[in-house]
């Protein structure tokens, strides 16, 4: 990545904050430039909308051996107007927390009774950006669920421990660092509410995972697969750090 030789002067630099105070807490959205600011802002330049646009058709069609489309059973997918703001949520069948993504392929293979799509694939991240377009501007709710609670403190618990070849937790950048000039990049805050996202580094869109996984390659530690409980739990964590703060998915980053 491109910041990752430059780390050194990141931290030579002093701490500014040990945690974010909530008055602070605002969306990476504020460390943009106004060019991708108004990318994303304006919905006929956002690039992820063409994936929000195959998602709709996606909605509609019929699949497995069910012969039913998620329509067949939602309806209309402004029915699902909140679900986003509320994931990792706990999973019955596999006892632990699954993503939003994950919790469209269960229907997938359960109720439509398809074969499940790749994480990361295209046609899933098109259903997760449609979805999580109809909670767009509502706050991040993370469940109060005690069963949640476990995952909840293990995401807590990898947040803060030091990672990879270069030693750094991801607190040190995104809670001690944040506002910071990395390389050519600001440290952001690191919250979730832009995604799936596009990134014009990617020239696609891409999954808070796939968002995880860069961070941890940047630091360089053994990235866990899509997937992985770990990266499920982060995402616990982060969602609760950033409650309250508005989805803004499908977001635009640089
Ligand atoms: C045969 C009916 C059926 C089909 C087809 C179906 N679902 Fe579902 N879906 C359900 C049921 C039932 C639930 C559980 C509702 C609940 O827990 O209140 C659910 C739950 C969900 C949830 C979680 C909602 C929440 O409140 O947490 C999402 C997201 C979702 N479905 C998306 C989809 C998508 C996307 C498709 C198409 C790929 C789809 N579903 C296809 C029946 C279906
Ligand atoms: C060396 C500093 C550093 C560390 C350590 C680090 N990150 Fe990041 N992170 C960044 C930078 C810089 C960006 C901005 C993206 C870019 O341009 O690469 C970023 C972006 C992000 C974003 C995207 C925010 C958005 O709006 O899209 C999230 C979420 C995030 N990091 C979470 C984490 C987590 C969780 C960890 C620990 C596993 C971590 N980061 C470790 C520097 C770091």
């Amino acid at each position: 990545m491109r910041w990752r030789c430059r780390f050194l002067l990141v931290l030579l630099a002093p701490s500014l904050h040990a945690q974010i105070p909530e008055a602070q807490r605002r969306s990476d959205f504020e460390f943009m430039g106004p060019a991708v600011q108004a990318m994303q802002r304006d919905d006929a330049r956002n690039p992820a909308m063409l994936w929000v646009q195959q998602g709709a058709q996606l909605w509609q069609q019929a699949a497995g051996a069910s012969g039913k489309s998620c329509a067949s059973c939602h309806g209309d997918v402004s029915s699902l107007r909140g679900v986003a703001t509320r994931y990792p949520a706990f999973d019955t069948p596999t006892q632990g927390p699954v993503n939003l993504a994950q919790r469209i392929n269960r229907c997938r293979q359960s109720q439509q009774r398809a074969a499940p799509w790749k994480l990361e694939s295209e046609e899933l991240l098109a259903l997760e950006s449609l979805v999580a377009l109809q909670s767009r501007g509502l706050p991040i709710t993370p469940p109060a669920d005690v069963r949640l609670q476990s995952h909840l403190e293990r995401g807590r618990q990898l947040y803060a421990q030091r990672l990879g070849q270069l030693d750094l937790s991801c607190a040190q950048c995104h809670d001690q660092r944040w506002g910071q000039r990395l390389g050519g990049t600001t440290i952001p805050q690191g919250h979730p509410t832009s995604y799936p996202q596009y990134r014009l580094e990617w020239q696609g869109l891409g999954s808070l995972q796939r968002r995880l996984r860069n961070c941890l390659s940047g630091v360089r530690a053994q990235a866990w697969p899509l997937g992985a409980r770990e990266l499920v739990e982060l995402e616990l964590f982060l969602g609760v750090r950033a409650r309250g703060l508005p989805l803004e998915a499908p977001g635009v980053r640089p």
